[in-house]
């Protein structure tokens, strides 16, 4: 079976696959169709090439995965919004008023933590020039690595492989004293996450950030001894997805 299956009646070749894949993984064939590039870069596995065709002409295919799934509409749950969020990699230019992600932070402070400790911390970085700078900083430092460096055959230049252009990245830190509990921050983070998807923002975490707490902390003035727990690129969505990738089916035992 092969990775990504293109129908060829149904595929307007609109691009948003090619654009959306994060490893750019996605060229054209002669006919201008989408096809999966398999020359050694390794591919995410995020599903999101079928989950922004518009016109559902692309499969993704990887196995014990079901199918992707019309969105999720149920009435407004928290079901809806976790199973409809998505990570961002294609952000528009207009910028997210304070106001916004404050209000997502700000849910975010009523995340369970361990005795209620409460340990999190935010920055949030709305300066592209020093967002931009981190990123070439840390991508010189991966092009060091042949597996890394490979990773960006295909990014042209003036691409961000790393914060694919956000304008804003939201970090999440503590000090590890006043931490019982180090998950408190993925917890808070996650709740971020999904606050600022319910307010309309696209939101992509940063492992490659996280992986490079020290450049991360002191290009923005971060306590060096602060437990780093996520770095988020934040920002309005360019793109809407139309379905939700597939999914491992869930395993489960009762016993
Ligand atoms: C801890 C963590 C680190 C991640 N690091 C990156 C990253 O460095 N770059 C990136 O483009 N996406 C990154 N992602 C996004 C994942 O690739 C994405 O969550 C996954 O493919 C599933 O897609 P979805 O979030 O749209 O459901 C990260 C996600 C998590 C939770």
């Amino acid at each position: 079976m092969d990775v990504m299956e293109v129908d060829g009646n149904r595929c307007i070749s609109c691009g948003l696959c090619e654009k959306t894949c994060p490893m750019k993984l996605i060229g054209k064939d002669g006919e201008s169709l989408p096809v999966f590039r398999t020359d050694g870069v390794e591919c995410m596995e995020c599903g999101h090439c079928e989950a922004v065709c518009p016109k559902k002409a692309l499969r993704w295919n990887r196995d014990g995965e079901t199918g992707a799934e019309t969105l999720a509409k149920s009435g407004g749950t928290c079901i809806d919004l976790i199973k409809n969020r998505r990570s961002c990699r294609l952000f528009s230019a207009k910028s997210v008023p304070k106001e916004i992600v404050e209000k997502a932070i700000d849910a975010a402070r009523y995340a369970p933590s361990a005795k209620n400790s409460q340990p999190v911390r935010w920055t949030v970085i709305t300066d592209k020039n020093r967002i931009a700078a981190l990123s070439r900083q840390l991508q010189a430092k991966n092009r060091e690595n042949p597996a890394m460096a490979r990773r960006y055959k295909y990014v042209a230049s003036g691409e961000d492989p790393i914060f694919r252009g956000a304008g804003m990245l939201v970090i999440v830190h503590g000090d590890p004293d006043e931490t019982l509990w180090p998950g408190d921050g993925i917890i808070a983070a996650t709740c971020f996450d999904l606050a600022a998807s319910s307010l309309g923002l696209g939101t992509c975490w940063s492992g490659t950030a996280f992986s490079a707490a020290a450049p991360v902390k002191q290009a923005f003035g971060i306590p060096e001894k602060d437990l780093l727990h996520a770095v988020i690129m934040t920002g309005f969505p360019a793109v809407a997805f139309t379905t939700i990738p597939p999914r491992k089916n869930i395993r489960l035992a009762y016993r």
